[in-house]
């Protein structure tokens, strides 16, 4: 095989992935739309519309649009009564958004380690993080693979706790045939530029827990009550509101991604199967009962030995040199500085005496010895390339075989 294109070679390919968000002349359309009915915000036709499609789409009863993934976690932990002095169990594995949902709600996020071939949060590991204080677990479906609902809510049932679901990456995901989102009590969508479905910001949750459902609109709402008139307000509130331009575009995308699902269904199947072919490289496992990714990452871990002992970094350079865009993807959680250099839990009046002061997550590293060894050997791709044409596979497997052949060139 030819020479790595990071050490001078030809690159496996030059043309450009497929663009994301997509071009397409429905979203100025529906931009127009709103810009001309004179109702950007609160009181328009776009977002009670979108919150109806999208709970539909999600197989739920109810659905509040908000401003971003982070604050619908944090919507949906409050309105579960998730608060003060609770700890929330979460994977460390995941975008630092899940843990500051929990510590905005005034709880205390604590990780349990993940599974070795899904990724996902391992139920027996979150169990045995549990205390007297814990009052929630909140799953993630990493990369839009739905972790092993059953098992996690098990865990939940048995000591009492409430499960949240950060959906954030898994719109259209399935677990034993039905959407995720509304397995537990509710579940928190993203809609940040990069998801599968976007608006450049923002967020939605989804319950099928009418109580609930009504203290988070309220919540995102300055604790207005939906019966209740402009200035009556019977809780306290936030303005957490998404306005009608981002509620318009996310009904186009809504339409538009069933179609996108398939195509990506589609090709993360076929690149899973070549990518068996080359020597040491493992596509994120479907967790136990996981029926349907959405495919918002295509996580795969590498075996050391077999790319010569390079890291992930060295990896991704050498994949972006052939023209792939990669990721080395996350550190685990812990150790990002904002948890490392310790949270300062006394500037929550709230929390137990037990968190004053610092608190470092010194511990964390020994808990999850899973998530410290995928780290190190894991990379992404992401969902938009996943929207591309099977040479577009072809060329994906072609480079990373590449890579993997000459991984000893590697500078
Ligand atoms: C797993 C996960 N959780 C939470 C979030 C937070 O979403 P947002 O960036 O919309 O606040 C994100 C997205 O960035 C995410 O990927």
């Amino acid at each position: 095989m030819a020479k790595l294109a990071i050490n001078g070679g030809v690159p496996v390919r030059s043309e450009p992935f497929p663009a994301w968000p997509p071009d397409d002349p429905g979203y100025l359309e529906a931009l127009k739309a709103v810009l001309d009915s004179k109702v950007w915000g609160v009181l328009g036709q776009q977002g009670e519309a979108f919150c109806r499609e999208f709970a539909r789409f999600c197989e739920a009863e109810f659905a509040v649009a908000c401003t971003s993934g982070t604050v619908a976690l944090q919507l949906a932990l409050r309105a579960a009564g998730i608060g003060a002095g609770d700890e929330v169990i979460i994977p460390p594995y995941t975008f630092i958004g899940s843990a500051t949902a929990c510590i905005a709600a005034g709880a205390v996020p604590v990780f349990a380690d993940i599974e070795p071939d899904s990724f996902n949060l391992d139920p027996a590991a979150a169990e045995a993080m549990i205390t007297p204080r814990t009052s929630a677990i909140m799953g993630v479906h990493i990369g839009g693979m739905p972790f092993n609902v059953d098992a996690v809510k098990a865990v939940a049932e048995k000591h009492g706790l409430v499960l949240i679901e950060d959906c954030a990456q898994a719109h259209g995901a399935e677990y034993r045939g039905k959407k995720v989102g509304a397995l537990g009590i509710a579940g928190g969508f993203s809609f940040q530029s990069s998801k599968n479905l976007c608006s450049g910001e923002g967020g939605a949750i989804v319950t099928n827990d009418r109580e609930l459902y009504e203290r988070a609109w309220s919540l995102h709402n300055c604790g207005r009550v939906m019966e209740g008139g402009w200035y009556d307000h019977r809780m306290l509130g936030f303005n957490w509101r998404m306005t009608e331009f981002q509620a318009a575009i996310l009904r186009h995308g809504l339409r538009k991604l069933p179609e996108q699902m398939a195509l990506r269904d589609d090709n993360a199947i076929y690149l899973r199967e070549q990518l068996s072919q080359v020597a040491g490289v493992y596509p994120q496992a479907f967790s136990e009962g996981a029926t349907r990714s959405a495919w918002h990452l295509l996580i795969c871990r590498y075996d050391r030995e077999a790319f010569a002992g390079l890291s992930r970094e060295k990896v991704v350079a050498a994949l972006a040199a052939e023209g792939i865009p990669a990721s080395a993807g996350y550190n685990p959680l812990y150790r990002e500085p904002a948890f490392a250099e310790g949270i300062d839990y006394s500037e929550f009046p709230w929390a137990p005496q037990i968190y004053k002061g610092n608190v470092r997550y010194e511990e964390a590293a020994q808990n999850c010895p899973v998530c410290e060894e995928l780290c190190s050997c894991s990379f992404w791709l992401y969902q938009s390339v996943l929207l591309g044409s099977k040479k577009d596979m072809d060329d994906i497997v072609e480079a990373i075989a590449k890579v993997q052949a000459h991984a000893a060139e590697v500078p």
